[in-house]
């Protein structure tokens, strides 16, 4: 049975700004100016379209394809994007589908997943890697958001936070994950060759971000 994000799409800022401010905006964004030369941009859960919106605003050039399981995600998202950016309408292009599953029908020079990846398991992960690396192009960027336990005294609260972030994702959606995947090892092991880019920028959950500095990352997978 799939996640059904749909209840929770109206309250879905709000409950992420209550847990966790704005660390997770600044993620998203941090590097956005990085990826101002590409020209099509697969987006996979999104949800409310708070990043759409400023990847269209900010590369007038860009069209993108936004994936998403749930309609009112996607309807949010259209809104918002709609709002930031008349020429939206022309520009991006939404679907109602599970990334499990989904095949790409255009290439793709970028790749976008911001706190996306933690709602798959490893081999589903490793798996969306395989599937869609044919459709990307040689150089094409992934970027991505995720949270990430740290060494250390913050290592034990972090891990209480993310397995309390899963178990209200199961009661509100139905999710059935219940662990991060290591995205890193997914890309780099299952599909990607040495000319495909990636940028990464990882949070902390609830207690520090790393954007653009320390341990955020950027460069080519081996
Ligand atoms: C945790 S939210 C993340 C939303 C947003 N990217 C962010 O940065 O906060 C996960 C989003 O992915 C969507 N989603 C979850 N599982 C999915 C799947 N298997 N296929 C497509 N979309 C999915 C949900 O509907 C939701 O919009």
């Amino acid at each position: 049975m799939p996640p059904n994000f749909d209840r929770i799409a109206p309250l879905y800022r709000w409950l992420e700004y209550l847990t966790f401010g704005w660390a997770l905006h600044r993620c998203r964004n941090s590097f956005l100016s990085a990826v101002t030369s590409c020209r099509r941009a697969l987006v996979l859960g999104d949800g409310d379209g708070r990043f759409m919106a400023r990847l269209l605003a900010s590369n007038p050039h860009l069209q993108v394809d936004a994936i998403d399981l749930s309609p009112a995600m996607l309807v949010r998202l259209s809104r918002r994007a709609h709002g930031a950016d008349p020429t939206a309408a022309s520009r991006l292009r939404t679907n109602v589908a599970d990334a499990r599953t989904f095949l790409p029908t255009g290439s793709y020079d970028l790749v976008v997943t911001h706190f996306f990846l933690d709602c798959l398991t490893q081999p589903e992960v490793e798996s969306l890697a395989t599937r869609i690396r044919p459709y990307l192009a040689p150089n094409a960027l992934w970027l991505l958001s995720e949270f990430r336990i740290p060494k250390g005294s913050l290592r034990l609260p972090a891990r209480a936070l993310i397995r309390s972030l899963y178990f209200g994702f199961r009661i509100l959606t139905g999710l059935r994950t219940s662990q991060l995947p290591d995205h890193a090892a997914a890309l780099s092991s299952s599909a990607f060759q040495p000319s495909t880019g990636w940028y990464s920028s990882t949070a902390t959950p609830g207690l520090t971000v790393h954007d653009a500095h320390g341990d955020t990352g950027s460069g080519a997978l081996p």
